[in-house]
């Protein structure tokens, strides 16, 4: 239906309804997100022509001489010079000024002081009078405004005023306080005129009547109704202030008896007064009487009903009512030819446009178009936003980008939509611009689309730009939201530029937005990459202060940020009081101390930490030791550390940590034989070394080819009754085959069968001599992963190694297997297994195979190693 009316108007426009035509049905329109389906599908229909015919439409409105008039008024600043150069450049419109004029230019403005300047300036210009009617208008605007003591002091100085002289002085008077709410003063007045013998106009009896009413007067209004009666005023205008007079009382029936008293009798009646009743009724949400009041009315046949409509339809949207309303429409449409006037059709577009139901949006829009119906700022606003909605952002831009022409004016809303879809389109830059020429106007985004701009632009790297907003947003008061401020601090860490990050973070701060603790860690992060331990420092304390708990980690990089300082030790110191001074001191932060010099290599400053803590008498604890021998044996300070040691085992029994601590740290520091007596000694003492202890001296006796001593040491774990773990198993497994040495050395302590072709099982040392290549076993690949398994159980590490043993025979087949196993075992291959595998078949010849898994390899994300990369 929604296409067959829009082909009836496809001559004015047939590139716009050919788009909506091709996007048929509600998909492409309802759910839009900008730039998703509509514009895909328009694919690259030229926006132009869809662009120039709205443009037409637009130039054609009427009300541009009034735009210009307030333009003038609210760009001037209140000063003499400028007051008067804005009286020049109302001056040389040449306005022909009467009351009509004069109360449509009231009727359309926005502002008061705009409306107050001009009605001032209009009352000084020869060949002008205000009349009533101005008076009145003007009154109202205060009175709607609020600015009853503006409106107060204007009334009393007004005697003053040349140009005042005109107007009657009491009539004046009466209306101007019966509009501010003051009856009893107008009443006051009143009584005084007609004591000295002077009585109201029509015009002034009417505001005085309608101003009771409004104050709910209703003794008075009778008497008041009564003097107009017998003074032969009486018109519509009495007809309709006495039905609102009913209506107050909350008497509709007896409103709906009076008018038809009226209609019966011949009275004064029109259908401004039906409106009254009809809409009393609407605002009681009884739209069915309202609606049978509406028909009995129009068989009346007196009134015209376009304005009743209209009346009827807004009541309805503004019940919520839309689709009521719409049905509505398109029945008196056809059924009367009923064109609804420029407010209703914005209010419908609005609201529809609200609702996302573009459809319809595009049918009033075509329709006011075809109907030549004179569109204000609001229906151009209202397109602007539904070309954005509508993902035709070309068009949207255009309309922007020509504006003056027509002298659209975005509203805040307008302003939003385009910030938005811009975004989404991509155009950030053009977005920016927007932004700038709004905020230029006096608007700034909403949230949302604050959030969406400023999202886009640190996406986009653009971070001189969202400095600028942000520093924009700031001056506004507007605090932008946690999950934006972190976005926008990590944006400026990356691209290095932590010094800005922590300018904007230092103006939230003092707007007391407190950070969250992600956006501590990328501005502490940043601090630490630029070696700006200070500041790092200062955040750490900050953030402590702002409630989010450091982690240990943080305690490390900090302290080592500062200890590549000049002076580590007094900015160390420093950090540490500040620490200290901040909640009670405790253990733990004085753990984190130590660990984080000896993290830094600053073993010392860990001992006076150590110190500092007996001194002021919070006993270290078991975790402060082991921290504290760390910092030693990190530094390869090894006889400090063994002191230390000492000193701990004589003051209390050692214990079977800080055994593996020093075995654990020996073993990295590359001093395995100390480590080894150390093994001894405690085993000697009873104590039962961990696996680690083991799997440490494993690798660093391996490392150094104290192969007879890995046997001995595997030896003793055997004998405890534990097992042979991965992580050594692996290690004997990488040893083997590098050499044969290890192999050696089992031979040598124990007896190992010389030849092995054997299917069953495989003790360790078999397995060595199998890897070794000192041991053939035959049959397939089942058989040896059983093997290892009985040994230790394998992973993925281990599958590699078994990888790379069967890689070097040259058929490889096996290698195959291999690889599906490991899929089967649940593990994923890593960068070793393709290398192993890539760098097998290329040895191998098998160029066409190696390369596909090359390819697969990269796809991963994995480097091939330097080695395999010889052969490619
Ligand atoms: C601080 O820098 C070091 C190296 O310079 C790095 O290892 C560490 O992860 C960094 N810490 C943080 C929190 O970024
Ligand atoms: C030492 O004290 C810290 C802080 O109270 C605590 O986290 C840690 O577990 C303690 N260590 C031991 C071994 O009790
Ligand atoms: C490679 O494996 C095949 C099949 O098991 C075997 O026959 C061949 O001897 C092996 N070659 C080497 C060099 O180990």
């Amino acid at each position: 239906m929604i296409f067959k009316r829009l082909a009836v108007g496809a001559f004015l426009c047939p590139i716009l309804n050919k788009r909506f035509i091709l996007c048929s049905s509600s998909s492409c329109f309802h759910s839009l997100s900008p730039g998703t389906a509509v514009s895909e599908r328009i694919g690259d229909l030229p926006s132009k022509e869809v662009a120039s015919s709205f443009k037409d439409w637009f130039r054609s409105r009427n009300d541009v001489l009034l735009d210009h008039i307030f333009e003038i008024l609210s760009s001037q600043a209140d000063d003499s010079v400028s007051r008067k150069s804005a009286e020049l450049a109302l001056s040389r419109l040449g306005l022909r000024l009467s009351e009509e004029f004069v109360l449509k230019v009231l009727h359309h403005g926005e502002d008061v002081l705009s409306c107050l300047k001009f009605f001032d300036w209009a009352g000084r210009q020869p060949g002008y009078h205000h009349t009533r009617a101005t008076f009145n208008a003007i009154f109202k605007i205060l009175s709607r405004a609020k600015l009853m003591s503006v409106m107060i002091d204007f009334l009393q100085t007004y005697t003053n005023q040349r140009y005042m002289h005109k107007v009657r002085f009491y009539d004046t008077l009466v209306m101007g306080y019966a509009v501010a709410g003051k009856p009893e003063i107008a009443l006051q007045l009143f009584g005084r005129m007609r004591f000295i013998g002077v009585d109201l106009d029509s015009f002034a009896y009417h505001v005085l009547l309608n101003a009771l009413v409004e104050e709910n007067l209703f003794d008075v209004v009778e008497i008041v109704a009564k003097q107009i009666k017998m003074r032969g005023f009486e018109n519509q205008i009495t007809s309709g202030i006495m039905v609102k007079n009913f209506v107050k009382q909350n008497k509709l029936e007896e409103a709906e008896a009076f008018i038809r008293g009226l209609v019966s009798n011949g009275g004064a009646v029109d259908e401004n007064v039906v409106c009254i009743v009809v809409d009393a009724f609407c605002k009681q949400n009884k739209f069915e009487e309202a609606g049978r009041l509406m028909n009995e009315f129009q068989e009346v046949g007196k009134f015209s009903m376009e304005h009743i409509y209209s009346i009827w339809i807004r009541d309805l949207v503004q019940a919520g009512k839309v689709d009521v309303a719409m049905e509505f429409l398109h029945s008196k449409k056809i059924a009367e030819g009923y064109v609804p006037d420029l407010f209703r059709y914005n209010m419908l577009i609005c609201r529809l446009l609200r609702e996302n139901r573009l459809e319809e949006v595009c049918d009033l829009l075509m329709e006011m178009k075809e109907g030549k119906i004179s569109p204000d700022k609001v229906t151009m606003n209202a397109a602007l936003c539904f070309f954005c909605k509508a993902g035709m952002v070309d068009v949207a831009l255009d309309f922007y980008n020509s504006r003056k022409e027509f002298g659209l004016s975005p509203n805040s809303l307008a302003y939003n939509y385009l910030i938005n879809t811009l975004c989404g389109d991509g155009s950030v830059d053009e977005a920016y611009r927007v932004l700038k020429n709004s905020i230029e106007r006096g608007y700034f985004p909403g949230t949302k689309t604050f959030s969406i701009l400023a999202d886009a632009l640190c996406r986009e790297g653009k971070l001189d730009k969202m400095k600028e907003l942000f520093v924009v947003a700031l001056e506004r008061n507007v605090v932008p939201s946690d999950a934006l401020y972190d976005k926008f601090i990590s944006a400026l860490c990356r691209a290095n530029r932590v010094e800005d990050g922590y300018l904007i973070h230092g103006e939230l701060h003092r707007l007391n937005k407190v950070a969250t603790r992600k956006t501590y860690l990328h501005l502490i992060s940043g601090f630490n990459k630029s070696s700006r331990g200070d500041i790092a420092t200062r955040l750490l304390i900050e953030m402590q202060e702002s409630g989010h708990t450091p982690s240990r980690s943080l305690y490390r990089s900090v302290i080592r940020c500062l200890c590549d300082t000049d002076h580590p030790e007094n900015q160390f110191l420093k950090l540490l009081e500040m620490q200290l001074s901040h909640p009670e001191p405790i253990i733990r932060d004085y753990n984190f101390f130590i660990d984080g010099a000896g993290h830094a290599k600053q073993p010392d400053l860990a001992r006076k930490v150590f110190e500092m803590m007996v001194r002021s008498g919070v006993e270290p604890n078991l975790s402060s030791e082991i921290l504290m021998l760390q910092s030693y044996l990190k530094s390869e300070r090894i006889s400090d550390a063994l002191n230390f040691f000492g000193d701990l085992c004589k003051r209390r029994k050692a214990s079977r940590k800080l055994y593996h601590t020093m075995i654990a740290g020996l073993c990295k520091a590359n001093k395995p034989d100390i480590a080894l007596e150390l093994l001894w000694e405690m085993k000697e003492k009873g104590l039962v070394p961990s696996l680690q202890c083991y799997e440490e001296l494993v690798k660093s006796l391996s490392s150094n080819k104290n192969y007879d001593i890995v046997v001995k040491i595997i030896d003793d774990l055997e004998k405890s009754g534990r097992h042979v773990s991965s992580f050594i198993g692996n290690i004997l497994l990488l040893h083997s085959l590098r050499s044969r040495e290890l192999y050696e050395a089992w031979v040598r302590s124990r007896d190992v069968l010389g030849d092995a072709s054997l299917s069953g099982s495989l003790t360790l040392g078999e397995l060595v001599g199998a890897f070794s290549g000192r041991i053939r076993v035959s049959g397939n690949i089942e058989n040896l992963e059983e093997v290892i398994g009985q040994c230790f159980p394998p992973d993925l590490y281990t599958y590699n190694m078994l990888l790379r043993r069967l890689s070097m025979n040259e058929t490889m087949d096996y290698a195959y297997e291999v690889f599906n196993r490991i899929y089967e075992k649940g593990y994923e291959p890593n960068r070793w297994t393709y290398d192993i595998l890539v760098h097998g078949l290329f040895k191998h010849g098998r160029t066409n195979e190696a390369k596909r898994l090359l390819n697969e390899m990269l796809q991963k994300g994995f480097d091939p190693t330097d080695c395999t990369r010889q052969l490619i």
